[in-house]
């Protein structure tokens, strides 16, 4: 730390220009970093703010220093918010690498200094696969103790999630115990990332490198705001703010008469949109809420549609921001909690106090049922819009190859209908894409890449394709893609749905490409056609020795589709194929399996 003349007791401009007057630029760029710091401290832990607090560590580190920047991202915003964090550290004059926690040796951590970690959750509070080696190694017994480090994180996650932000708690918290020194407080941010995320990036920038302009800036009065003015907007063409409309060519209901399910092929057009996305993406579509819910919401508030509601620069009447900028459908703990600010009610603090309790309250019920529940007389239009949290897109696995389909995009989309405390629901986005908008309608949608779900690059590579439902639908893109580049590798699709007669989505293209050669083989599993009960975990292992035989060939091995019930089930199955056909413990075949996972020859889209 550089040697500073006595502060002067009265704090005035001329005064702070008598006291740095001496100072060289390297002590004015130190000064500003630490005051900044300090100013911020104040506020800081508010978990999805703007980073607050330069705790223990120097505030600025001399500016030539290198700095790593270590992601781990499934679906790409993690890895687009670590490139754009490099970006700008290098116009701060700070030697920056990315790094893919996937491709990251972690031993390596041992000789980190300066390490900015943005990894995201998946699965239950899972980190995401590239993450897994790392996040195990940093909480086993070979990993070092870290006293050089200081670091930041930034934790991506989805506030609709039980175990919100989880990989990036577990990383920022055992970084510490293992000596690390935190640059920031860990910062979390919802789906609503870009603006955190970039004030993450400018913070954890200024005190490494001092703020923008250096010591010419003046003392401690850095804003994240200028700083942001310097960094390239964490953003793709077509973004959740800036989606690109997408007329609805068609629309197709793909169960037959009869079917307890409701799945729709939706074609959409991309002509002028110069959008482009690879088999495996996932195209997110902005929903908007369903009328008659957005009445039950405003009667449970007792509050008029024509209330002015003022949201960032925009004024709308309360029935406009409801239907196309809040979540209505699905409860999350952070809305309770501001609403049991407004309405204090015990029953309310003790749902929040118990989780075991909050999340059977959670689940079935929507913003009409909380406002039911527990209301008040202290509601504003204006807080129920600050209460409820911005109206996120949904995802949907693409399900058509750009090759075949130049210029559309098409989805296979599920519709989400039940009945939960006396009121009959609809999924906001899956009901919208299957109710609310007809052929000739527009969508907001913009592309998510999956750049864990790609296919082989080399064409000769077989691939086994395990699906269930709606998850099916990459697997349409990726065998039309792969017949279309003439690819001499095998496919081979599993797919599993209730009846034969009423589910089998898209069972003439199957049977089409396995006349021409684009599948080579197709099992398929339809669980309720037989008294017992058969899924397509059975009919891997049923199939056991070309499945391992198609392995040991290099094959790569792909499942979408529900998590809970698919995923699990298929990864169980698997590690049993590799015990009986390659002889292995069961230890051995999970370590097989694993391998595969790091080669990333085992890919998983489930949700
Ligand atoms: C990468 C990815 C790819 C995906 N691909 C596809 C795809 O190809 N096709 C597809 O259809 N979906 C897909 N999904 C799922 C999709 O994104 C949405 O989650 C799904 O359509 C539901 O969204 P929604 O807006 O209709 O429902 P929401 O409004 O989000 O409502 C869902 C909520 O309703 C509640 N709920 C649902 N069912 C019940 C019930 N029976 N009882 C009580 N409560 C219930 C739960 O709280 C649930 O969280 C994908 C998701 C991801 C992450
Ligand atoms: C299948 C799935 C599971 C998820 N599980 C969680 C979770 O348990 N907790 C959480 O906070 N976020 C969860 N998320 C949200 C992601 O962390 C969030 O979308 C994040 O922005 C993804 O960043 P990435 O693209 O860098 O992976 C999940 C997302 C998906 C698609």
């Amino acid at each position: 730390m550089p040697t500073l003349p006595t502060l002067p007791p009265a704090l005035d401009e001329a005064a702070l220009q008598q006291f740095t007057a001496g100072l060289t630029s390297q002590q004015l760029v130190w000064l500003s970093g630490y005051l900044y710091g300090q100013a911020a401290q104040g506020a800081a832990g508010i978990s999805g703010a703007v980073p607050t607090a330069a705790l223990a560590a120097p505030a600025v580190a001399p500016a030539t220093q290198k700095i790593t920047i270590l992601y781990g991202s499934h679906t790409g915003n993690g890895k687009k918010i670590a490139e754009q964090a490099a970006a700008a550290a290098v116009t701060r004059g700070l030697a920056a690498e990315v790094r893919d926690m996937n491709d990251y040796a972690p031993r390596q951590l041992a000789q980190e200094q300066n390490l900015l970690v943005i990894v995201s959750t998946h699965g239950e509070g899972d980190p995401p696969i590239s993450a897994e080696e790392l996040h195990q190694f940093i909480n086993g017994p070979r990993a070092p103790k870290l006293p050089k480090l200081r670091y930041a994180v930034l934790a991506l996650g989805d506030k609709s999630y039980l175990h919100y932000c989880q990989t990036g708690k577990d990383f920022d918290h055992k970084l510490a115990e293992l000596g690390g020194t935190r640059l920031l407080d860990r910062v979390d941010v919802d789906v609503a990332f870009k603006a955190p995320a970039e004030q993450w990036v400018a913070a954890v920038l200024d005190v490494l490198a001092g703020p923008v302009g250096g010591a010419s800036a003046g003392v401690g009065i850095a804003s994240t705001a200028s700083v942001g003015a310097e960094i390239a907007p964490i953003t793709t063409e077509y973004t959740h703010e800036n989606p690109w409309s997408a007329k609805v060519l068609d629309s197709i209901q793909l169960n037959g008469r009869g079917s307890d399910k409701e799945t729709y092929h939706i074609e959409l057009d991309l002509a002028g949109a110069g959008l482009h996305y690879a088999p495996g993406d996932a195209l997110a579509v902005v929903p908007v809420n369903h009328n008659p819910l957005v009445e039950e919401v405003l009667q449970a508030a007792r509050l008029s549609d024509t209330a002015p509601v003022q949201l960032g620069d925009e004024s709308l009447p309360l029935a406009a921001a409801l239907a196309s900028r809040r979540e209505l459908t699905v409860l999350t703990r952070d809305v309770l909690e501001r609403y049991a600010a407004l309405a204090p009610h015990a029953e309310l603090h003790g749902l929040l106090a118990d989780s075991a309790r909050l999340q059977p309250y959670l689940y079935g019920r929507d913003v009409a049922d909380l406002l039911t529940d527990f209301p008040t007389d202290q509601l504003t239009a204006q807080a129920l819009a600050d209460t409820l949290r911005p109206l996120p897109s949904r995802a949907y696995s693409i399900a058509s190859s750009l090759l075949t389909h130049p210029d559309e995009v098409h989805l296979t989309v599920s519709a989400v209908r039940y009945e939960a405390h006396g009121r009959r629901k609809h999924g906001v986005c899956s009901s919208f894409l299957a109710d609310r908008v007809a052929v000739g309608d527009d969508a907001r949608v913009y592309v998510q890449q999956n750049e864990y779900f790609r296919l082989p690059p080399a064409g000769d590579t077989d691939i086994i394709m395990v699906g269930a439902g709606t998850g099916v639908a990459p697997f349409r893109a990726f065998v039309e893609e792969r017949v279309e580049l003439g690819n001499t590798g095998r496919n081979w699709l599993l797919f599993g749905n209730p009846h034969f007669t009423t589910d089998f989505l898209y069972q003439a293209e199957w049977q089409q490409h396995l006349k021409r050669g684009g599948l080579a083989q197709l099992d398929v599993a339809f669980s309720r056609d037989q008294a017992q009960k058969v899924y397509v975990q059975d009919r891997l292992l049923e199939n056991s020795r070309d499945v391992f035989g198609w392995l040991e060939n290099g094959a790569h091995f792909y499942v979408c589709g529900d998590k809970t019930r698919l995923g699990h089930a298929v990864h169980t199955a698997l590690i049993q194929v590799v015990e009986k056909e390659a002889g292995l413990s069961a230890d051995d075949a999970t370590a097989y399996v694993k391998n595969l996972r790091k080669q990333r020859r085992y890919l998983e889209d489930v949700y």
